[in-house]
């Protein structure tokens, strides 16, 4: 059937030479990737969701989650690695479905990677106004209410203007290159890794142990998710999102110097540094404050107040801004060029893979994100329905280790500068943890994802699928 017809590796390659004046250009080295990763991934995730993961699930033993999360990035990670070696092409986990399991599964994980990317910075951009006004607060100044909320929040306005304002910066660095935008992205990296070490390094010495008892708070209630190992498991879903954003490095294959060598590096590699912050991170956290008067969206304030040092408060909220914009800044880097390659395979209109001629980035593609993800969190209530991305990320992460068992059945002789270790067996623990995290999730978001992918199923079918190249060329063959 021709909705499973596969593109050969030979061909993607072929084609992301980008003959026609398309190509993007290969600039970034090693230490620009591992920043890119943790550019993507410190933020809202772990400056918000830990300390109400905590007080609602699983107390200090969140510790735990953020381990249990990490496992299945880890075997996610190393997947992802293999391919984006072997297939160093902007569209990532889309690509790799497209080479293997054919056009159908590669839309679906496009389309789920939608949920990560655009609709994750438009998350992001929402955390990032409320950082905004809690820093102007801090200075007895009050945004009018108008103007930092969506009609549909809980305490509604007309719209999120500072997430608008934001995004539109982002996208401005954006078009303008990607070297720029890697040369940003680093610069934030460093001030957001230096604010989580000063928390934890500061942190440290009010650690009150009597906080770490019970370490696992017992489930009384016997409903699934309130502490006990039900609780841990609920809290890793909730605080996955905090992870996601080590696979964007993927997305920036085709603009890496040395993908062979490098990709591994940058995805792997800030994977570990991440998991050991936060997992000190939650140490601190919980040891600071006790984990029942963490049922707060600022844990980290809350922390901070505990230690005494009123100027670090201030010095967080602007280290978790910085964190925030970088975020947004390698999300929507990631959303415009898996649409560049679904755009180059005919899927998506062909605008969304011009490229500038002298900014060598799909400009037009970072303009009409721009459009779409600012309305979402100029006008809408996104940030409720932030696990949407999880599950949009996690539904990728299982779709790529089952890819890389496929791979090496049906194309065992192509070159594999990186090699996922232990195969079939670390792709099927990656399938199973990342399944378990998506069950974990809460019932709406996996309402919203069946409708989100309903919807995606109804555009290919009216769309992209008598628009694709490849059918256009099979039709041709016969
Ligand atoms: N990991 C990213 C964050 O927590 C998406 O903001």
């Amino acid at each position: 059937m021709s909705l499973f017809a596969t593109k050969s590796i030979e061909r993607l390659l072929e084609e992301s030479e980008g003959k026609g004046g398309h190509a993007l250009t290969r600039t970034l080295g090693a230490g620009q990737l591992v920043a890119l990763g943790i550019g993507a991934i410190i933020g809202a995730g772990i400056f918000t969701l830990t300390g109400v993961a905590a007080a609602h699930h699983a107390g200090p033993a969140i510790v735990y989650a953020f381990i249990l999360a990490a496992i299945g990035c880890a075997f996610a990670g190393l997947c992802y690695s293999e391919f984006s070696t072997m297939i160093p092409i902007a569209g990532s986990a889309y690509t790799y479905a497209y080479a293997t399991m054919g056009e159908l599964l590669a839309w679906i994980i496009g389309w789920a990677l939608v949920l990560e990317y655009a609709v994750g910075a438009a998350t992001v951009s929402v955390s990032w106004s409320g950082t905004v006004d809690s820093i102007f607060k801090s200075f007895g100044i009050h945004l009018p209410q108008a103007f930092i909320a969506s009609p549909w929040d809980p305490n509604p306005g007309i719209m999120n203007l500072p997430a608008v304002l934001i995004l539109v910066l982002i996208s401005t660095i954006l078009i303008i290159g990607i070297q720029e935008s890697a040369r940003f992205n680093a610069t934030i990296v460093v001030i957001k890794v230096a604010v989580v070490i000063l928390f934890i390094g500061l942190g440290y010495f009010f650690i009150n142990h009597d906080n770490y008892h019970p370490f696992l708070p017992e489930n009384t209630t016997g409903k699934f998710g309130e502490f006990g190992v039900t609780g841990v498991l609920a809290a890793a879903g909730q605080i996955f999102f905090a992870y996601i954003g080590f696979d964007a490095v993927s997305t920036a294959a085709q603009e890496a110097k040395n993908p062979k060598r490098d990709m591994p590096i940058g995805i792997v590699g800030s994977l570990i540094v991440c998991t050991i912050l936060y997992i000190m991170y939650a140490l601190v956290l919980t040891g600071v404050v006790n984990y029942k008067d963490l049922n707060v969206t600022a844990p980290l304030a809350v922390a901070v107040d505990a230690m005494k040092y009123g100027w670090l408060g201030f010095v967080m909220k602007l280290g978790s801004l910085a964190g925030l914009t970088s975020v947004m800044l390698v999300m929507l880097l990631g959303q415009s060029r898996v649409f560049y390659s679904m755009s180059r395979d005919g899927l998506l209109p062909g605008v969304f893979s011009e490229v500038h001629p002298k900014f060598h980035t799909p400009w037009k593609s970072n303009l009409m994100l721009l459009v779409g993800v600012a309305a979402l969190g100029a006008f809408t209530p996104i940030a409720q329905l932030g696990n949407l991305t999880s599950i949009g990320t996690l539904c990728a992460f299982v779709l790529v280790c089952i890819a890389v068992i496929i791979m090496r059945r049906t194309r065992p002789d192509l070159p594999r500068p990186f090699k996922t270790p232990l195969v079939p067996f670390v792709p099927i623990l990656g399938v199973g943890f990342n399944l378990l995290l998506m069950f974990s999730l809460d019932s709406l978001t996996k309402i919203a994802f069946v409708i989100w992918m309903a919807i995606g199923l109804v555009i290919y079918f009216t769309y992209s699928k008598s628009r694709s190249h490849l059918q256009l060329a099979l039709l041709r063959k016969k």
